[in-house]
């Protein structure tokens, strides 16, 4: 099993640029695949996750072309020419390509299964398959998780759903599964999350329209093809907007270069500037339907927040750093209204607060977030061993703590950093951090 040795450095500065983001890269594969025409994808995000949604699209009868670093052409076969596959589809360590798969496979004519690895077995799937059944689909689950078995050939109708818990991949899983449906599919928000299905369906010749928390798609009799450019990940930023926060080396400058900055991805902008961080985003243009940016950061004296919970959601990804942030901050952060955090790729909530304590962080786990108490001077984390539970993110974020550690930092379970940022040892080390990988 690979392991990180991750060790002090004085501080980080320059210009880093993050891979392509996850989750419109997954959509960039599903939409292309059941467009008509040639879709042309650049910024792709060739990590496992994306890697393993492309397999399954493969499987699925749909040619798609590696035509460069980072570039895929998805030769569409429009919205009924998928084939089954011979095979159960492994979606790897991906909640993401699992759910959305799960509606997308419900509108086709033929059965499928869809499996995962030891992580996304045991990741709830009901919270998909329930408004699909709804819809009109039939679905199997085991005891709630995978494997995920889908009988195909169900006429699906549209429905109005209101969406229980504040998940953009449930709500997602609805509106590809609403494209196959006979009526209208609504989709209620109990809060605001990621929306870049919707803007990617616009894009693709698709009535969609959002407001108030609803979204609405009318099914269309096509999807046409077109040209996407992914922009860098803001979660994998994340990484980066933190170090630059708790960076020792005074006045530097850390700019992270050609950001997705998304207002529904962008929660941890405003949770950090509300903790006194010194983060501006400049250099605002677009990359089709998302904006993109650069995003300067400096060293600031950090305060704990009670984070607030409408935030939650638009930085659901972004704890795990958010933590490290919240240990080097003057008094308490309390973060609230984040159970979801207990069903990702790992229970970040447990997982993280077993490595701060054992790195000399007092905090304490709530049902529903955590406490943590800051440690605002010098070396905040003794160094040590820390287990990830092979979830990536928890992973980078302890990278992100070697630059407030006494001594060596060990990470253990490291191999899914490459579900989301394949070459994290590499543009890390760019910006100044020492993370060597051993097996
Ligand atoms: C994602 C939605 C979020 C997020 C995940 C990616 C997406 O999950 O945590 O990493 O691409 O739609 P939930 O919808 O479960 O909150």
């Amino acid at each position: 099993m690979s392991h990180y040795i991750v060790e002090p450095v004085s501080g980080v500065s320059g210009a880093v640029r993050v891979p392509g983001d996850k989750s419109i890269s997954h959509r960039s594969l599903m939409l292309g695949s059941v467009a008509d025409g040639v879709t042309e994808v650049s910024g792709f995000l060739e990590s496992e996750d994306c890697l393993s949604t492309m397999k399954a699209m493969r499987a699925l009868g749909v040619r798609i072309d590696q035509i460069g670093p980072q570039a895929v052409r998805v030769h569409g076969v429009g919205l009924r020419g998928l084939k089954p596959a011979n095979h159960a589809l492994d979606m790897g360590n991906s909640g993401t390509a699992m759910r959305l798969m799960t509606g997308l496979l419900s509108g086709q004519a033929f059965d499928s299964e869809l499996i995962g690895d030891s992580s996304l077995m045991k990741r709830p799937m009901e919270r998909a398959a329930k408004p699909l059944r709804e819809m009109g689909a039939r679905i199997d689950t085991l005891d709630g998780k995978p494997p995920v078995k889908i009988t195909g050939g169900s006429p699906l109708k549209g429905i109005r759903y209101d969406l229980p818990v504040a998940s953009a991949q449930v709500k997602s899983a609805v509106l590809l599964a609403g494209l196959y449906a006979n009526t209208p599919t609504t989709v209620i928000e109990p809060a605001i999350t990621r929306d870049h299905t919707e803007r990617m369906l616009l894009s693709f010749g698709c009535q969609v329209d959002a407001a108030h928390g609803e979204v609405a798609l009318t099914p269309p009799t096509q999807l046409k093809a077109c040209t996407l450019e992914v922009p860098g990940d803001f979660s994998s930023a994340a990484f980066f907007m933190v170090a630059g926060s708790i960076n020792p080396k005074q006045d530097a400058v850390l700019t992270i270069t050609g950001v997705g900055v998304n207002p529904t991805r962008t929660g941890l902008l405003d949770i950090l500037a509300l903790m006194g961080a010194d983060l501006r985003v400049v250099n605002h243009r677009s990359a089709g339907a998302e904006p993109v940016a650069d995003i300067e950061v400096r060293p600031a004296q950090l305060k704990g927040i009670h984070v607030p919970e409408p935030l939650v959601p638009l930085s659901i990804d972004e704890f795990p750093v958010l933590f490290v942030a919240a240990a080097c901050a003057q008094g308490e952060t309390i973060v609230t209204g984040a159970e979801e955090l207990r069903v990702k790729e790992s229970d970040r909530i447990a997982v993280m607060a077993e490595g701060l304590k054992a790195m000399g962080v007092t905090c304490e786990v709530l049902p529903d977030g955590i406490r943590i108490q800051g440690k605002p001077d010098g070396k905040v984390f003794s160094g040590g061993t820390v287990d990830s539970h092979g979830d990536h993110r928890i992973a980078m974020s302890f990278s992100v703590a070697s630059l407030r550690a006494a001594a060596p930092i060990k990470i253990l379970d490291v191999a899914n950093v490459a579900t989301s940022f394949p070459d994290f040892p590499g543009v890390a080390a760019s910006a100044g951090l020492n993370v060597s990988v051993r097996e």
